[in-house]
């Protein structure tokens, strides 16, 4: 976003409040809201074009987007998990379904992703590394080189997930009139080619809210079988440091803020 990305949305709607994840505590809810209680430790995410972000003292989630804090984990720990779940949910759950005992490739998988094998792609050339077919491949570079290789290692009726769908990149480069009728042409010419030459199924991947979802993702994280190391925290004073530290990769995994 500092380089430009998604100004088609956002810029006619600034000044922004960035940050979409965010673990804390309930400090008031609306009169239809049940399922939540003042006091009580939540997270969740924003939905990714949110104007309200959560780099605040006091964030306005919907109470689909918040699920009890998973009880073993800190409010640092918690927080870098939703986001970033829920977008791997979107792909391998609600898109692809896949099941217990389906092959995933992920490429650019970072820390967080338990593998059977891990390639190296710096010093390695994952086609040859890699053996046989897969169900589902989630593409997290999405260029047309990673695009290539994905979709030639699924077996027909497998699903290729790229997380760089192209409507803000057009609508940035268009304007949202043009730009998103274009994407969805784009997206459907692609999904009806991958059909006819490979046999697959072709989406974009953007993450959704998901009540459901982030049930499961808690569950997981308390049994211990998700977890999202965290490398660094900074004070949200330093968010500009925070931001300029991954932008020239000094901080390679999670960066949270927090606040006093
Ligand atoms: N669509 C959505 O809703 C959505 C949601 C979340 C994230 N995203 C996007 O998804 C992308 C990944 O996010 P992230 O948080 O996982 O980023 P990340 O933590 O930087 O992880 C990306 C990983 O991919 C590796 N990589 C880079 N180029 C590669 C290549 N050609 N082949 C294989 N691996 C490669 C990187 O290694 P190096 O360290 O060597 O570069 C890094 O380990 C970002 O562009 C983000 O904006 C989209």
């Amino acid at each position: 976003m500092r380089s430009g990305y998604g100004r088609s949305i956002f810029e006619p709607l600034l000044p922004l409040i960035l940050g979409r994840d965010v673990s804390g505590e309930v400090a008031a809810v609306g009169a239809q809201v049940k399922s939540l209680t003042v006091g009580q430790e939540v997270f969740g995410a924003l939905h990714p074009t949110a104007v309200r972000g959560t780099y605040t003292d006091y964030a306005i989630l919907s109470k689909d987007e918040l699920s009890p804090k998973p009880a073993s984990v800190t409010h640092v720990e918690a927080s870098a998990i939703p986001f970033a779940a829920l977008t791997a949910w979107r792909a391998l759950k609600s898109t692809a379904r896949i099941s217990e005992g389906q092959r995933l490739l992920v490429i650019g998988g970072g820390g967080a992703v338990g593998a059977e094998q891990a390639v190296d792609y710096t010093s390695e050339d994952i086609e040859s590394v890699i053996k046989g077919k897969f169900d589902a491949v989630l593409d997290t570079i999405g260029v047309p080189e990673t695009e290539r290789i994905g979709t030639n290692l699924l077996n027909r009726g497998g699903h290729y997930m790229t997380l760089q769908g192209e409507a803000a990149a057009l609508s940035d480069r268009y304007g949202l009139p043009i730009g998103l009728p274009v994407a969805t042409a784009v997206l459907w010419k692609k999904k009806i080619q991958y059909k006819y030459s490979h046999g697959i199924e072709y989406s974009w991947i953007y993450m959704r809210a998901d009540l459901e979802g982030l049930h499961e993702i808690r569950k997981l994280s308390e049994a211990g079988k998700l977890t999202v190391p965290v490398e660094k925290t900074f004070p949200i004073t330093r968010v500009r440091e925070a931001h300029e530290a991954k932008d020239k990769k000094l901080i390679l995994g999670k960066v949270v803020l927090e606040l006093d």
